[in-house]
């Protein structure tokens, strides 16, 4: 059994859905947990102590230890606030689940730079944040696990969330750098795709995805990837109803010439667009190119 005794997670957003049953898993594996969440509505507005409040009471009561944190994990001082919480409460922390999330869905003509900055602030700005707090205590100790919250809308865009699919895919490059400038420290960084039937999706999915696409089934990646057992870095993993699958950002073998021109490229589009042998580094992207 996996387990994360002597270990302090983190988990932000995690007074509902998705975050909340992460925090339950790890707590009763023996992880003592900070369970982050402002408490607002779906789009971020409003904020309430009590989402965060019942987890911790839950996980009390199952026998575990955790504490409560109502900051906001897009700003530089709730987000270390969010750390020195876990400091101050278990002297230590080993894992960041980066979870917390907003919507503000509308077509891509009509969308505000609000609406825009507001979801890139919750789910970008919020990772980077808290990760950012976390690192000296994971550096200093050679040792720490970060899980950042993706989706297959950024990975394969989505109508009416191009702020959300922006956020996103500029979470699978976050987790890439982590995993990279970690690496030397012992710190692994993963990033998950998943789907669930939470508050987020249910005006969404269809009513029979309910009972398969629970939000447990979510946590047990999420739980393999915090664990110190876990080599995986800098992954993105697709995860939903049962099912995990890897997602990677793959170079074809491509096509070159000296003598590169638009009408070139016309011209030999079939073999620009094959999509093996690819490659998976950027160093091997520019051994391809010489
Ligand atoms: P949810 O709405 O149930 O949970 C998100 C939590 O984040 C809420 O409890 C909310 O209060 C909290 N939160 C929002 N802004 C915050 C802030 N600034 N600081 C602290 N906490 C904040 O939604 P769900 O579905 O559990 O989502 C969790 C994560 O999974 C999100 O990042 C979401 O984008 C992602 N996701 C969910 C999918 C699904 O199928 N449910 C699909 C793909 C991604």
């Amino acid at each position: 059994m996996l387990r994360f005794d002597g270990k302090v997670a983190i988990i932000t957003g995690a007074g509902h859905g998705l975050g909340r049953s992460h925090a339950l898993l790890l707590a009763e594996r023996g992880a003592r947990v900070v369970v982050n969440d402002l408490g607002g509505a779906l789009d971020g507005t409003g904020a309430s102590a009590g989402p965060a409040a019942e987890v911790v009471e839950t996980i009390r009561k199952n026998g575990g230890e955790a504490v409560a944190n109502t900051d906001n994990v897009a700003t530089p001082e709730g987000a270390k606030a969010i750390v020195q919480s876990a400091v101050d409460a278990f002297g230590r922390v080993d894992i960041v689940v980066n979870n917390a999330g907003i919507l503000r869905d509308k077509s891509f003509g009509k969308m505000t730079v609000e609406e825009f900055d507001a979801v890139l602030a919750v789910h970008v700005r919020g990772s980077y944040l808290v990760s950012q707090a976390a690192y000296p205590y994971l550096k200093e100790q050679g040792y720490g696990r970060i899980v950042n919250t993706s989706s297959p809308a950024g990975l394969f865009g989505n109508f009416g969330q191009a702020n959300y699919s922006t956020a996103k895919m500029g979470l699978v490059g976050l987790t890439k750098t982590l995993a990279i400038e970690g690496a030397r420290s012992g710190i692994k960084a993963n990033a998950i795709a998943p789907i669930a039937w939470t508050r987020m999706t249910e005006a969404l999915l269809p009513a029979e995805f309910e009972a398969k696409f629970t939000a447990e089934r979510v946590s047990a990646l999420v739980a393999f990837l915090a664990h110190e057992s876990c080599e995986a870095s800098g992954e993105v993993f697709s995860v939903g109803g049962g099912k995990v699958a890897r997602v990677f950002v793959a170079e074809g073998p491509g096509w070159k010439t000296d003598d590169l021109s638009p009408e070139a490229i016309a011209d030999n589009w079939d073999s620009i667009m094959v999509e093996q042998p690819y490659v998976l580094s950027a160093a091997d992207s520019m051994k391809a190119m010489l």
